[in-house]
């Protein structure tokens, strides 16, 4: 898988521009802002939302952490305008965290205040593991300043996830609960599908405990399953918690889920540094690299294939297992 993680990003870099776009189309909205807010707005005609993120990182400069902080006040105003709710996911590292996580933290800020301007709100997105610490401080640094429109993302991947969960619970937090996008050391995150299913359970159940808003970031059948039960169980509102997908990874789910009356958002990632952004993903993740070469098959056979299904019997399954010795719905 790795070394198909690393032929696929070179081959992916090397792929001319306009094919590399149509490759990605499905998953990334469009390099401007106005891309972004036309699917924002188709998602909405589908009863499903939005949040906004402009791709980049990595950030090393202190003028291109702010053109990246005025891009996202741009996008806010081009999503209040087209009367769309405002909701935008921001990387520390795009603000200049890799500079100085004061200067980060005065861009974070002032992407919150605006978007408050228009009820907005602003999801802290989750890094690399040597990024948590300092993540975790900006949250926290954000809602002492009074910001209480921002919310974290915590990753079911990282043993230090239920410790992290736990500290938060205090501050009755907006939380994000997904899987984690980065490999990472055994030393410090679990590697085995089941382990990170468990952790992720358990980092929910912690989340629906604390009265926090819980964002429910998964396209894995079992977690949804499991999630459903939880929501039940804590007798949540649906103003109280929301399910959230990727753009172009199981729309099927997404739709069923809004038309049960479900909330449910939609990452809508735009931006020039596409072809970056997705080989970058390759090197880090090499699981990403089977959808990628399932895009080219379906690129060069005309049309881009569905995500694959599980099986429902399967999918109750492992929901059943995972309930297992949890306070499971009555
Ligand atoms: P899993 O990886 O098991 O996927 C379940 C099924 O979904 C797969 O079998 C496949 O069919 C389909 N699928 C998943 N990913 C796909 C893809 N890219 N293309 C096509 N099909 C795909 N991570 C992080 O580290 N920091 C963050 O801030 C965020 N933010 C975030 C926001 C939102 C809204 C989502 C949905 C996810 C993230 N993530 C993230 C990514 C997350 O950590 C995780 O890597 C992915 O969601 C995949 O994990 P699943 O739980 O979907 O399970």
């Amino acid at each position: 898988l790795a070394l198909l993680g690393s032929l696929a990003a070179r081959l992916y870099q090397v792929t001319p521009p306009p094919l590399a776009r149509r490759l990605s189309r499905r998953y990334i909205a469009g390099q401007t802002v106005k891309e972004a807010v036309d699917v924002a707005s188709r998602l909405k005609a589908h009863g499903l939302l939005a949040t906004v993120d402009i791709l980049g990182e990595g950030v090393t400069t202190a003028a291109g952490a702010s053109r990246f902080a005025q891009r996202y006040l741009e996008t806010l105003a081009a999503l209040r305008e087209a009367e769309l709710q405002v909701h935008v996911s921001v990387k520390p590292s795009a603000l200049g965290s890799l500079l100085d996580w004061q200067l980060c933290e005065e861009h974070m800020a002032a992407i919150a205040e605006a978007a408050k301007l228009g009820e907005g709100f602003v999801c802290v997105d989750m890094e690399a593991s040597d990024a948590v610490p300092g993540t975790l401080a900006l949250y926290r640094r954000l809602r002492s300043r009074g910001l209480d429109n921002v919310g974290v993302v915590i990753q079911a991947r990282l043993h230090r996830a239920r410790n992290d969960i736990v500290d938060l619970a205090v501050v009755r937090p907006n939380v994000r609960v997904c899987k984690g996008i980065y490999v990472e050391p055994a030393s410090i995150a679990y590697g085995d599908r089941e382990a990170i299913r468990r952790n992720y359970v358990f980092c929910l159940d912690t989340l629906l405990r604390s009265r926090g808003f819980a964002a429910i970031a998964t396209h894995d059948e079992a977690l949804v399953v499991a999630a459903l039960e939880r929501l039940v169980a804590h007798n949540r509102g649906t103003d109280s918690y929301e399910f959230q997908m990727l753009l172009g990874v199981r729309d099927d789910l997404a739709e069923s889920l809004a038309s049960a009356g479900h909330p449910v958002r939609v990452y809508v990632p735009f931006g020039e540094e596409s072809q970056q952004y997705a080989s970058r993903r390759l090197r880090e993740n090499p699981e990403f690299a089977a959808h990628v070469v399932r895009a080219y098959v379906g690129a060069f056979s005309g049309k881009l294939p569905a995500a694959p299904l599980k099986r429902t019997s399967e999918t109750c399954e492992r929901a059943d297992v995972l309930l297992e010795g949890g306070e499971r719905a009555r």
